[in-house]
């Protein structure tokens, strides 16, 4: 079914940043064995040397720093110019750090929101004035269920990926031919998420989170958001009223620190 769906595009050629690790290593590694060319961006060329080995004639890799924007302006300019073909835009590039009231620092704040919000709007400038955006490319940006309220020790992290969700409505709205694609994923077992300490609820594999992405990026829809039945139960608590919601991350929190 997926490969049918991808199939069908005509050019092939992804860019996916955040490459190097986690779900943007998994997306990357099916999208080069359904016979796309992927462009992959990160900072640490080390973590994806079987590609280059794997897909010498199909993997371009950048090495970018997505908190340096002057640096990368360049370089989103330099890929661009090269490759004008590109069809999908995987915007996957992000940091986790779990801070709360009393330990956070401002400077924790800058990165996150760099690399996880404000690069996303240096890529779409670039994107803009690029191409010529029709209904044959797909931007999806890589969100997370973090972002639909405010979480236990998410003062930096909950904000930034509730920033992309709004921003991805926003998108949908101002591009209506263009497919633009929310994605939140719910835990998904990478370095990033190493860090918890807690138990993560519904712990899926980067490997599965790509799949599950892979197939349904082309599909009708908005958002794709996973692992049933955790989204379902992360979405209801986007509904219920502060009284009520507030009691429940209370009592999750507690329990979290004992
Ligand atoms: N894992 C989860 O449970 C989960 C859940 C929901 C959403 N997400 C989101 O999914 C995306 C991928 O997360 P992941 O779990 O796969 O994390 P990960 O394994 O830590 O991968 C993060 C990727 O982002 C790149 N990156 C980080 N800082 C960068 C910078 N300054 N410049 C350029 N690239 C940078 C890293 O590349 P280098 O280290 O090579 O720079 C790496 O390739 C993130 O947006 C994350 O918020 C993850």
């Amino acid at each position: 079914m997926q490969e049918t769906l991808s199939n069908n595009i005509q050019n092939k050629i992804i860019l996916i940043t955040g490459a190097t690790s986690g779900i943007g290593y998994a997306l990357s590694e099916i999208y080069l064995k359904n016979n796309w060319i992927v462009i992959g961006l990160g900072r640490d060329k080390n973590k994806i040397r079987k590609f280059f080995i794997d897909y010498p004639d199909s993997f371009y890799f950048y090495q970018i720093d997505l908190n340096n924007f002057q640096n990368a302006n360049k370089i989103f300019e330099e890929i661009f110019s090269k490759f004008k073909n590109i069809n999908t835009f995987i915007l996957n590039a992000g940091i986790y750090i779990p801070e709360n009231f009393q330990n956070f620092k401002f400077i924790n704040a800058q990165e996150t929101f760099n690399v996880n919000v404000l690069s996303i709007y240096l890529i779409i400038e670039k994107i803009k004035s690029f191409f010529e955006l029709t209904h044959s490319h797909t931007i999806a940006i890589i969100s997370s269920v973090a972002g639909y309220r405010g979480l236990p020790r998410s003062i930096l992290y909950g904000p930034s990926k509730s920033a992309l969700i709004n921003l991805a409505e926003a998108l949908k709205i101002d591009l209506p031919k263009v497919n633009i694609k929310l994605i939140n994923p719910g835990f998904v077992e990478t370095p990033a998420t190493s860090i918890n300490k807690f138990k993560m609820p519904f712990l899926i594999s980067a490997k599965k989170a790509a799949k599950i992405i892979f197939s349904k990026i082309y599909q009708n829809g908005f958002e794709i958001s996973f692992p049933f039945p955790f989204n379902i139960l992360i979405k209801f608590g986007r509904i219920l009223p502060y009284r009520l919601y507030f009691k429940i991350t209370k009592r999750i929190s507690n329990k979290d620190e004992k």
